[in-house]
């Protein structure tokens, strides 16, 4: 069973400037939910209660997010407000949270190999917050990849379709097919040149790691951009044994860009917010708002 999933959340956002000058960009809100909380809770659903997250500096409000606020909670006692809370009150109730800080951003196989002490020796997931994936009416992405896991007990990425013009922004994958939305990976490189990409699928930050990999993420060098990959450390255990890509169903938004972010705005928008504030308001919880009439 896994239990565990792990947030590399220790990169600068530099994409949000100037937004993400002194507050993570996993904290940024798509409608009122911090993208952090979205991914938490796509861990929770999979059953995953043993959240580990890779911070850094300045990135302090992600551990206090994941507690109490006692003035605050006590403020908004037994009013209205206090129903915003019941998401967040259940992650916290649910799941245990756990820290470590990555000291020098050398790419997302090193923020994952910074995790090793609190993830050990067990199958983890691992959430990139800014790719916020929803399916609503269905299961999440992790909850579809650990249904996966459980049968072929292998490392697994999420991927999906990308233009062909893209290739250069994530790892790309090939491989043979398995059936229908399942390959077995041959090949794995991270931001080809289009002419160079072996496809157009994309891994997407979603990914289910057996534990050989923090060996496998240790003797790796730097690679693209002169950072650790981990696709480069997947291909190597894909060219050993088994990694499995897994074309997910449901919506991805880039939320690292501010066309994805404006884009997963609108979508929350429409499919949660807006039928949450109907059923409030109907219960009575809420008033309509006051359109003031101009004279
Ligand atoms: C990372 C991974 C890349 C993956 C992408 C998904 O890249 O290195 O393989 O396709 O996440 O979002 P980054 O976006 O951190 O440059």
């Amino acid at each position: 069973m896994i239990k565990k999933c792990l947030f590399p959340a220790a990169g600068y956002g530099t994409r949000f400037l100037p937004a993400t000058k002194s507050m993570p960009k996993e904290m940024l809100p798509v409608v009122d939910t911090p993208l952090i909380q979205y991914g938490v809770q796509e861990a929770l659903d999979a059953g995953l209660t043993q959240i580990s997250m890779v911070t850094g500096r300045g990135k302090r409000a992600l551990e206090d997010h994941f507690d109490i606020s006692y003035e605050l909670e006590n403020e908004i006692c037994n009013t209205d407000k206090e129903k915003a809370l019941d998401g967040i009150r259940r992650l916290i109730d649910e799941c245990s949270f756990s820290y470590t800080r990555q000291t020098h951003m050398k790419g997302l196989g090193h923020a994952i190999l910074s995790g090793r002490p609190l993830i050990g020796d067990a199958p983890f997931a691992v959430v990139l917050a800014d790719d916020l994936c929803l399916n609503p009416g269905g299961d999440g992405v992790l909850t579809q990849m650990v249904q996966l896991y459980n049968q072929f007990r292998c490392s697994i990425v999420a991927i999906q379709e990308v233009p062909a013009g893209e290739t250069g922004k994530y790892g790309i994958v090939a491989g043979e097919c398995m059936r229908e939305g399942l390959l077995r990976v041959d090949r794995m490189v991270e931001k080809p040149r289009p002419e160079d990409a072996p496809s157009n699928l994309a891994i997407i930050g979603r990914y289910i790691l057996t534990p050989d990999i923090f060996d496998l993420i240790a003797a790796t060098p730097p690679g693209a951009g002169g950072e650790i990959q981990i696709t480069d450390a997947l291909m190597k255990q894909a060219s050993r044994g088994c990694v499995l890509a897994y074309r997910f169903k449901g919506q991805r938004f880039d939320c690292g860009s501010a066309q994805g972010y404006v884009e997963a705005t609108n979508f929350c928008f429409e499919n949660f917010y807006k039928p949450a504030q109907a059923a409030r308001l109907s219960q009575g919880l809420e008033q309509p708002l006051k359109v003031a009439s101009v004279a």
